[in-house]
C-alpha cells in the first residue's frame, strides 16, 4: 500500500482518484500540478490538497510518498513522457493501476505508471513498458510487447507477437495484424486496420490502413 500523489487537476486526475480510491489498496493523499497551472489560494481537488510541482518534494518527500501521473496523450504522449521523467528525476516511485475488472496472467510484465482500465484482456507472455495507458476494453495478444509512453484508447485489437515501440497511439476500434512492428510514434486512426509494419512517426488510416502525408507530431490533438 502506497501513499500516492496524483499529478494533474483535469479529467484524468479525477478518474485516477476515483479508480484508486474504489479499486486499489493505495491511499491518495493529494494532487500536484505544474506551477503555471496552479490555482490561486489554497486549492483543493476532490477534497484533497494541491501542491505546486516545484514544492512537492519538500511537502511530500519521495522517501514516504509515491506518484501516479496518468495524462492525456497529446503530442504522441511526449508531454506525458516529460512529466514522467521529471517525477523519476525527483526520486519518486510511480505506482501502476490495473483494474480488478481487467484480465491478466501471472507471466505478464507491467511497468511503472501504467493506467489499465476495466475489460482489458492482456494475454500470457505480454510485456508492457512504463507509462502506458490501456483505456477500457482492449485485447492485447499473447507474446506482444508494448513500449513506454504508448496510449491505447478503447476496443483496440493488438494481435499476438506484435512489437509496439515507444510513443504510439491507437484510436478506438483499430486492429493490428499479428507479428507486426509498430514503429516509434505511430498514430493509428480510429477503426483502421493495420496490415503491414509501420514507419516511425507515421499516421495510418483506413482499411487496409495507408500512411498519410502528415507526421503524427503534427496532428492537432
Ligand atoms: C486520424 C484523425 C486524427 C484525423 O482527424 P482530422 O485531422 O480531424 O481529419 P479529418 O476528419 O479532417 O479527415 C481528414 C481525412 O482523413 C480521413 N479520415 C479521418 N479519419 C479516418 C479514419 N479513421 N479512417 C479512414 N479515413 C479517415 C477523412 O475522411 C478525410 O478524408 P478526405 O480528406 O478524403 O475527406 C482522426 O480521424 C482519428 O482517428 N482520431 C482518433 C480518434 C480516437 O480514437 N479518439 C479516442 C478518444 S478516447
Amino acid at each position: 500500500m502506497a501513499k500516492v500523489i496524483i499529478f494533474g487537476l483535469a479529467d484524468f486526475a479525477s478518474l485516477a482518484h476515483y479508480y484508486l480510491s474504489t479499486d486499489s489498496e493505495h491511499e491518495v493523499i493529494g494532487f500536484s500540478v505544474s506551477d503555471e497551472y496552479m490555482p490561486q489560494g489554497d486549492p483543493v481537488f476532490e477534497g484533497l490538497p494541491v501542491v505546486p510541482f516545484s514544492q512537492v518534494a519538500e511537502h511530500w518527500p519521495s522517501s514516504e510518498f509515491s506518484f501516479f501521473a496518468p495524462m492525456a496523450p497529446r503530442k504522441m504522449s511526449t508531454l506525458r513522457e516529460k512529466v514522467y521523467d521529471q517525477i523519476v528525476a525527483l526520486g519518486y516511485d510511480l505506482i501502476s493501476y490495473v483494474s480488478s475488472k481487467a484480465t491478466s496472467f501471472g507471466n505478464v510484465r507491467i511497468g511503472r505508471n501504467c493506467f489499465i482500465l476495466e475489460d482489458n484482456t492482456i494475454q500470457p507472455f505480454v510485456q508492457i513498458g512504463d507509462n502506458v495507458v490501456l483505456w477500457s476494453g482492449n485485447h492485447i495478444g499473447h507474446h506482444s510487447t508494448i513500449g513506454d509512453h504508448t496510449f491505447f484508447t478503447s476496443h483496440v485489437v493488438l494481435s499476438g507477437h506484435c512489437v509496439v515501440e515507444r510513443n504510439c497511439f491507437f484510436g478506438v476500434n483499430s486492429t493490428i495484424r499479428d507479428g507486426l512492428t509498430i514503429a516509434q510514434g505511430t498514430f493509428v486512426a480510429m477503426a483502421s486496420s493495420v496490415m503491414r509494419s509501420t514507419e516511425a512517426w507515421g499516421v495510418y488510416k483506413g482499411n487496409p490502413a495507408e500512411k498519410a502525408k502528415i507526421s503524427s507530431m503534427d496532428l492537432r490533438s
